[in-house]
């Protein structure tokens, strides 16, 4: 059952509530270096009950209103909401809806470990208030995915229901929450198909999972296997896909809304390595395990594409998932070997655990020849880009400054980091092979950069985006506002970068 989200004009001292959700904030300067000043905390909302009702625990000195505290009040005075929950958000001069995201999602965890299944969440003063109503759902969504499927003991606590209260228009209130649940959930279809494991996430299973999303959201679906990848001469992807007994899936989903212009036509790739073994080139034992996510940047593409046909921008998009496990067998590819990708490079491969470049390269290629105008491409591509950004930053790459500032602005919409690498003609020399047009690694220095090269010889004079999401599609570690596992990074940001496109 999907969370069920209401907006209410009530004054939150009259919201009948399992629990009502306020922020509090520090009001102290926050450039005052006096170490023995004491924070200045205010409840983030007009209501005089609720600052009446927090207003002991605010003076007592026991908060120190650093962000994710939490104080829970029983029966607050004067409010009709069974408790109180304060959430601290930090310094108000730095709140931002960004903070409110998260707050919401702390909110949910904290609630529903204690089996607490409904909370009303009072939008905060100082922020406009559509803008803190997508927060608060988008990260109530979010706070509400757990990844423990097959624990027996999988408690099932989840949130059922929020109430965000808010003033201002109602309808466009309301429109904006409706939008930041498709989003939310969006978002969690993505964290659901990454979360599976290899043996119950193969390549058909990905495709089938895409192909009755796209049945329920209206959009067009195609499903190619191995005959018609080699048919279309889909060398790269094909070299991957050869070494494994699962068979491979080309998914290709179709956004045409009426009414939308014959271009731009974007075209999202993303790369669906269900299983990353290495190949013959085979990786260390030591956290193999974690391989079973190399298929982030595919269900990407799909979660966008879900949330892209229910939001209807008027802008025609493409996505494509290339889908297979890189396995190491009698019939895997091997170090040395030349494949001949779809657009007619010639790639010498050297280490078969580069291998998400090349599904991609015929990915990218593909969806050029499907009349995409536009190109971005999300993927687990390398640890290159961990080592560069650690776990912060997703890397973006751009052959086009424009689409560079078109998912900057997209990634402050969504609150998503991310950050650019350079792509200068200097790096293509590591990947000139003598054999061959190119090799598909380059050498030790700047991995993230020199896989990024690969991939735009295969986007050519397209403008193109690449996402490298090798550090960001798994929280390592559990958040206040998020649990440890797939995170579903890059959806809010394709969604408003598509949203940027829309006539
Ligand atoms: N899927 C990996 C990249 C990766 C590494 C993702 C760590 C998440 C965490 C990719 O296919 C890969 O193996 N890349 C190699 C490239 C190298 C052989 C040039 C890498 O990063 O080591
Ligand atoms: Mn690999
Ligand atoms: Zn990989």
């Amino acid at each position: 059952m999907p969370m069920k989200t209401i907006i209410s004009h009530s004054t939150p001292a009259d919201v009948e509530t399992e629990t009502l959700v306020a922020v509090v904030l520090d009001h102290a300067d926050p450039a005052d270096k006096n170490k023995d000043a004491k924070p200045q905390l205010k409840v983030a909302s007009g209501d005089a009950a609720v600052q009446s009702a927090a207003s002991d625990l605010l003076a007592s000195g026991e908060v120190t209103g650093k962000p994710f505290e939490v104080n829970l009040l029983h029966k607050p005075a004067a409010l009709k909401a069974k408790r109180l929950l304060l959430l601290s958000g930090g310094s108000a001069k730095r709140f931002a809806s960004y903070d409110l995201r998260r707050l919401a999602g702390a909110a949910a965890r904290t609630l529903k470990a204690r089996g607490i299944r409904s909370f009303a969440f009072i939008a905060p003063s100082g922020i406009p208030a559509d803008e803190a109503t997508r927060a608060i759902v988008e990260g109530a969504l979010v706070g509400n995915f757990d990844p423990d499927y097959y624990r027996s003991d999988r408690k099932d606590q989840k949130i059922d229901a929020l109430t965000v209260v808010a003033t201002g228009d109602k309808s466009g209130l309301e429109k904006a929450a409706a939008e930041a649940q498709i989003i939310g959930e969006s978002q969690n279809f993505i964290r659901d198909l990454v979360n599976e494991p290899s043996n119950r996430m193969t390549p058909t299973i990905l495709a089938e999972r895409a192909r009755k999303m796209c049945a329920e959201v209206g959009l067009k679906c195609e499903i190619y296997g191995a005959d018609k990848i080699k048919e279309m001469k889909m060398g790269a992807f094909w070299s991957v896909a050869q070494g494994s007994d699962e068979p491979p899936a080309l998914i290709v989903m179709k956004y045409e809304p009426a009414g939308a212009p014959e271009k731009p036509v974007l075209g999202l790739v993303g790369k669906g390595i269900t299983f990353d073994t290495g190949g013959i080139s085979i990786k260390p034992a030591d956290g193999m395990e974690k391989m079973k996510y190399d298929m982030a940047g595919g269900a990407t593409m799909i979660g966008a594409m879900r949330a892209i046909a229910l939001l209807k921008p008027k802008v025609k998009v493409i996505g494509i998932v290339c889908a297979t496990e890189n396995m190491p067998s009698g019939k895997a590819q091997k170090p040395g070997d030349v494949q001949i990708a779809m657009s007619g490079k010639s790639i010498e491969i050297i280490n078969t655990d580069a291998e998400g470049r090349l599904v991609l390269a015929d990915g990218l290629h593909y969806a050029k020849q499907l009349g995409a105008t536009h190109l971005v491409d999300a993927a687990t591509l390398t640890g290159a880009v961990v080592v560069a950004l650690g776990y912060a930053n997703a890397g973006i790459f751009a052959n086009d400054d424009s689409m560079y500032e078109r998912i900057h602005k997209a990634n402050e919409k969504a609150g998503e980091k991310m950050w650019r690498l350079p792509l200068d003609d200097e790096y293509k020399e590591q990947i000139r092979s003598t054999i061959a047009d190119i090799m598909n690694t380059g050498g030790r220095w700047g991995g993230a950069i020199t896989a990024a090269m690969f991939l735009k010889e295969f986007a050519e004079d397209t403008p193109w985006i690449h996402l490298d999401i090798a550090g960001t599609a798994w929280m390592e570690d559990q958040k206040p506002w998020i649990a440890k596992g797939p995170s579903g990074i890059a959806l809010r940001s394709l969604v408003e970068f598509v949203k940027g496109f829309a006539a």
